[in-house]
């Protein structure tokens, strides 16, 4: 039988009717939307590791709930990573009628900062809020699960709008770059520990990129053409 998303976790979350509407709403959405890597498979694992983290800090689950579930609205709309967190943040208030202004504003800030320190961002996250939805995305770059999320986001990146993957050795060769993620919270390190961290996905896609160094290689230089004019 296919499994379904768990939710037993959630239940401390969806206590409140206002909390149940927003993941309501945003579930049926992804569920008319065609986005894979970050639809809401990834949403829904990010929201359990955001509820795992939080149940170790002390923290507004609310927010952090909130924030989960709508950090990567960004993607909604437009598949181009560049900028994602922005858009998100900038869109985060028509998700929050029911919210105070305060805690739009947090839920806004922790949209804005949920990639911390990757390369191509360096939104630093400053509350705990922040720092939990950042490790809890993060949390998705680690261990196998993070290895295969990481090959069917840029296959969908590819196919979308990244040309340059939309081929299984560059897909591989860029992933190998992956570096030790560090986090900011003590539950996220313990999961990517429990997980192997990404020193295991490293050693799998180097592996990978060997193996396909049958099928490919660098550009031969252009021949040097001899002259025959005397
Ligand atoms: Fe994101
Ligand atoms: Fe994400």
């Amino acid at each position: 039988m296919r499994k379904e998303v768990n939710t037993k976790r959630l239940a401390p979350c969806l206590a409140t009717q206002r909390n149940r509407r927003l993941y309501e709403r945003v579930r049926d959405t992804y569920a008319r939307l065609s986005i894979v890597s970050h639809g809401w498979d990834h949403i829904h694992r990010c929201l359990l590791n955001a509820v795992m983290i939080a149940e170790t800090e002390t923290c507004s689950l609310d927010i952090v709930f909130a924030a989960a579930l709508l950090h990567d609205i960004g993607f909604i709309g437009n598949p181009d990573p560049a900028g994602h967190h922005e858009r998100g943040a900038a869109a985060c208030a028509s998700w929050l009628d029911e919210w105070s202004e305060a805690e739009r504003t947090a839920i806004r800030d922790c949209i804005y900062s949920h990639k911390g320190k990757v390369k191509g961002f360096g939104t630093i996250p400053v509350t705990v809020e922040q720092k939990i939805i950042c490790d809890a995305d993060l949390l998705e770059k680690v261990g196998y699960t993070g290895l295969f999320q990481s090959v069917i986001t840029f296959a969908e990146f590819g196919a979308t709008c990244w040309p340059q993957y939309r081929s299984l050795e560059h897909i591989l060769s860029h992933l190998v770059g992956v570096e030790e993620i560090e986090f900011y919270t003590r539950r996220a390190r313990e999961i990517s520990a429990e997980r192997g961290g990404t020193a295991e996905r490293r050693a799998i896609q180097a592996m990978a990129v060997d193996e396909l160094s049958v099928y490919y290689s660098l550009p031969e230089e252009e021949p040097q053409l001899v002259s025959t004019a005397d």
